[in-house]
């Protein structure tokens, strides 16, 4: 399975110039990775001038993302953005149901499962984000887990599930820098779990071939033990992303893992 490192530039960076350097220094990195598909998530305001399309299809390394979409396909909702604008433009991914945005904007799991499904319906593939906010000694952050999983899932047909992705970001670990950011282990022992979540409810077959991404304080510094002690296929990176130089180098490093 190719690495998957997934750029969440969050409501950054300020300019469009800005967007354009950025996207064009990771582009040149990301066109040479034969090992990884990179995936570029600005915000909605620059996807058409960094249009990833030809002959009507998407187009990869990189691909472009977004980081929300609204779960209707059109209609008066006012301020939402729908899949079919974003799919012309050339994006093939969708992040769905970020922390941050459960946390600042209210979103459910309800809702997350609504945006799941018409992304699906519209063949895009899902990056689900899942994360506990805090971990507590009775461990009920893993039943939290279990239920963020299953709420997003729900009802989501079988033959979809190739393009399920699941993010996890505990909360706690978003945005630090160097020592306060997870362990492997750590992240290890999560996506064991997570995975056994997966099969409980698609079985072997599908859920052995969904990746597993870990987000939370992605550095260049962390990056190698990560992925070669953190049984997970790849990253969702905030801060470090914004920095092309950074990005690059974790491109860099998810393509020399062996
Ligand atoms: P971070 O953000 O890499 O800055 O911790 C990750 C995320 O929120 O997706």
């Amino acid at each position: 399975m190719k690495k998957l490192i997934v750029a969440n530039w969050k409501m950054k960076p300020n300019s469009l110039k800005e967007a354009k350097k950025n996207f064009d220094t990771v582009k040149k990195v990301a066109s040479r990775m034969s090992k990884v598909e990179t995936i570029i998530c600005p915000p909605f305001v620059y996807l058409s001038s960094l249009p990833r399309v030809t002959l009507g299809k998407p187009k990869g390394n990189p691909w472009l993302g977004v980081q929300n979409i609204f779960w209707e396909e059109t209609g008066s909702y006012t301020g939402e953005i729908s899949v079919s604008m974003v799919k012309n433009l050339g994006v093939k991914y969708a992040i769905i149901g970020h922390s941050e945005r459960r946390k600042h904007l209210q979103e459910t799991d309800e809702m997350v499962n609504k945006k799941i499904k018409v992304a699906l319906n519209n063949d895009m593939k899902v990056i689900l984000c899942i994360g506990e906010s805090e971990r507590d000694i009775n461990s009920n952050y893993l039943y939290f887990l279990k239920d963020e999983i299953a709420k997003g899932l729900n009802g989501v047909p079988r033959k979809f599930f190739k393009n399920i992705i699941i993010a996890y970001e505990p909360i706690w670990a978003i945005g630090k820098k160097g020592k306060d950011a997870n362990r492997p282990e750590n992240v290890m022992q999560i996506s064991i779990y997570i995975r056994r979540i997966l099969f409980g409810i698609v079985g072997k077959e599908l859920s052995k071939n969904i990746p597993i991404l870990y987000g939370g304080s992605v550095e260049p510094e962390n990056a190698k033990n990560l992925l070669t002690e953190g049984g997970v296929q790849g990253f969702l990176v905030g801060h470090a992303s914004l920095v092309p130089k950074s990005f690059n180098k974790i491109l860099q490093i998810a393509q020399n893992i062996k």
